[in-house]
């Protein structure tokens, strides 16, 4: 069913950041994180927990980002017009993505696990990039500031002190795919150390 080699995926994988209206079936979601959870996980941990926003979900979830940029001083709380006007476009934009996906896991208290959890939670995360890409689906990988606002992380439901978001992908299905930025030649990173 899909034709895509995972070469071509890694290497013409984008990140997308105009997604048509489009809902991405529930079916192809449930594909999408499940090739994701065949990332390596240090004591089979498989940490990764995944909040799907999507249709009227996406509400308290966007009321909850508005509302931490004001508790972090990044909007202003004020009722004026141009504040009002702020907050609803930016309320559109965030509703016009047809899905969000916060991924969070449980904190480690010893530095090293916790080191490897987020580490095979980002695996998970460039795992389902890559399957996405390989459905026709687009997603912008995501670390914005109220992901580190404890207020944040308890308005949708999570403790702070023992849940960890690590990430928020937006999902869909591109509208427009930016062209290839390129990378630098990994000859210029690679160290072959023989003696
Ligand atoms: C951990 C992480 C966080 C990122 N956060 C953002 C973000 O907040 N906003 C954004 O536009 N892109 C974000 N990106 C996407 C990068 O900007 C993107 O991968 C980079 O520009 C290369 O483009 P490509 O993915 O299309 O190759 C993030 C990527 C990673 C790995």
């Amino acid at each position: 069913m899909i034709s895509i080699d995972i070469l071509s995926a890694i290497k013409d994988r984008r990140s997308i950041h105009n997604f048509k209206n489009d809902e991405v079936e529930r079916v192809i979601i449930q594909e999408i994180f499940t090739y994701a959870s065949y990332a390596p996980t240090h004591y089979m941990k498989e940490s990764w927990q995944i909040k799907l926003y999507e249709k009227n979900g996406k509400k308290h979830f966007i009321d909850a980002i508005i509302e931490s940029y004001q508790r972090l001083g990044m909007l202003k709380t004020r009722d004026d017009d141009k504040t009002e006007k702020m907050i609803h476009s930016m309320k559109q934009f965030l509703l016009r993505i047809p899905h969000h996906a916060l991924i969070y896991f449980k904190k480690e208290d010893d530095p090293v696990r916790y080191e490897e959890e987020y580490a095979s939670v980002c695996a998970f995360i460039q795992n389902a990039q890559l399957t996405a890409w390989s459905y026709g689906v687009g997603m912008l990988w995501t670390i914005t500031p109220y992901m580190h606002d404890e207020g944040f992380t308890r308005a949708i439901g999570l403790d702070p002190s023992i849940d960890k978001i690590a990430a928020v992908l937006q999902i869909g299905y591109p509208e427009k795919i930016p062209h290839d930025k390129g990378r630098t030649p990994i000859g210029e990173k690679l160290e072959f150390l023989s003696e």
